[in-house]
C-alpha cells in the first residue's frame, strides 16, 4: 500500500467545523472532537451560552446564501484548510397533518433547512478539501428518512432522504480526491429540538408529556433499546467516523437509532 495505515482516533492539528455546533447533538460532537485534540469552529446565529468553551464561534444564518459565503471566506482566511466538516444544521419545522397540510412555503422551508443548507455550505468548502487531497465530510440526517411518518414529519423526512441521496452522490465524486463522505442517521435523541416535538406533540394529541415519547416510537416498532439516546452517544460515532481509524468508510450511512429500523 502507498499509505501507511493508520488506526488513531487522534485528531490533534485538525480543523474541524460543526454547524449548529452550540446544542444538542452538534454541541456534543463538537466537545467530543476538541477532546480528541482537533480545532473546532461551531456555528449557530446565536452565540452560545456556554462562555467556557474553547471551540471558535462564527454567527451564520446557514438558510441565507451570502452568510455562508461569507462563513467559507472567513475559514479560507483565518484557518487556510479544514479537514473535518460536520453539516449538522436541521430538524423538523413543519406542522403534521398529511400531504394536505403542507403548503408549498412548508416544503420550501424544509428543504432549504435540511439538503439546500448543507448543500451550499459543502459547495463554499470542499474546495479547500480538493485543494488539501483530503478531508472528511459528515452529514447528520435522520432514521425517519427511511421510517417516515405521513402524519407528523412528512416534508422533514423527505428533505433528508434528499440528503442521503446527495451525500451517497457526492461521496462517489470526491472519493479520488481523498475526501470521505459519510452520512449518520440517529433516532430519537434527547436534545431541545426533540423536547419541543414532543412537547407539541403532547399537547396536539391531548396525552401526557411523559407518554409522548413512547406514543410516536410506537408508530414505528418501538425503541428496543427503549430510551432516546444521550447527544454524546450520536457524538462518538462522528467522532470515530471523522478520525483516521475509519479512513476506508465512505458513501455510506449509518443508523444509530437504539435499534428502532425494523430491519437489518
Ligand atoms: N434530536 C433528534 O432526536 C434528532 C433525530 C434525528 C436527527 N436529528 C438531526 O440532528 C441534527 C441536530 O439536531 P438537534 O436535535 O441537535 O437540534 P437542536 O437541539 O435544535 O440544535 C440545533 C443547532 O442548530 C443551530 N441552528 C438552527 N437553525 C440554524 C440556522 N438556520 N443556521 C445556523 N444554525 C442554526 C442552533 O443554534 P441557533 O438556534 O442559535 O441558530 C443549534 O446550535 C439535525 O439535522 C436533526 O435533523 C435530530
Amino acid at each position: 500500500m502507498e499509505n501507511q495505515l493508520s488506526f488513531s482516533t487522534d485528531l490533534r492539528g485538525k480543523i474541524a467545523l460543526v454547524t449548529g455546533g452550540t446544542k444538542g447533538i452538534g454541541k456534543a460532537i463538537a466537545d467530543q472532537l476538541a477532546q480528541a485534540g482537533a480545532q473546532v469552529i461551531v456555528t449557530a446565529r446565536n452565540r452560545p451560552a456556554d462562555s467556557d468553551s474553547t471551540h471558535s464561534f462564527i454567527a451564520v444564518d446557514l438558510t441565507q446564501a451570502d452568510q455562508v459565503t461569507q462563513l467559507a471566506q472567513q475559514v479560507q482566511d483565518t484557518y487556510g484548510r479544514i479537514d473535518i466538516l460536520i453539516d449538522n444544521v436541521g430538524g423538523l419545522t413543519t406542522p403534521g397533518g398529511g400531504f394536505q397540510a403542507l403548503s408549498d412555503q412548508d416544503w420550501e422551508q424544509e428543504l432549504q433547512f435540511n439538503l439546500l443548507a448543507t448543500i451550499r455550505l459543502d459547495r463554499a468548502l470542499l474546495p479547500l478539501m480538493q485543494n488539501q487531497k483530503s478531508g472528511v465530510v459528515i452529514h447528520i440526517s435522520t432514521g425517519a428518512a427511511k421510517q417516515p411518518l405521513w402524519n407528523l414529519n412528512l416534508a422533514y423526512s423527505v428533505s433528508k432522504a434528499a440528503l442521503n441521496c446527495y451525500s451517497k452522490a457526492l461521496a462517489n465524486e470526491v472519493a479520488s480526491q481523498g475526501i470521505r463522505v459519510v452520512a449518520v442517521s440517529p433516532g430519537a435523541v434527547k436534545t431541545p429540538l426533540m423536547e419541543q416535538f414532543l412537547e407539541d406533540f403532547a399537547r396536539n394529541e391531548g396525552i401526557p408529556l411523559e407518554d409522548a415519547f413512547t406514543t410516536v416510537m410506537g408508530k414505528m416498532s418501538g425503541v428496543p433499546l427503549g430510551r432516546m439516546a444521550e447527544p454524546e452517544e450520536i457524538a462518538s460515532l462522528v467522532r470515530f467516523l471523522a478520525s483516521p481509524a475509519a479512513s476506508y468508510i465512505t458513501g455510506v450511512n449509518y443508523s444509530i437509532d437504539g435499534g428502532a429500523y425494523p430491519i437489518a
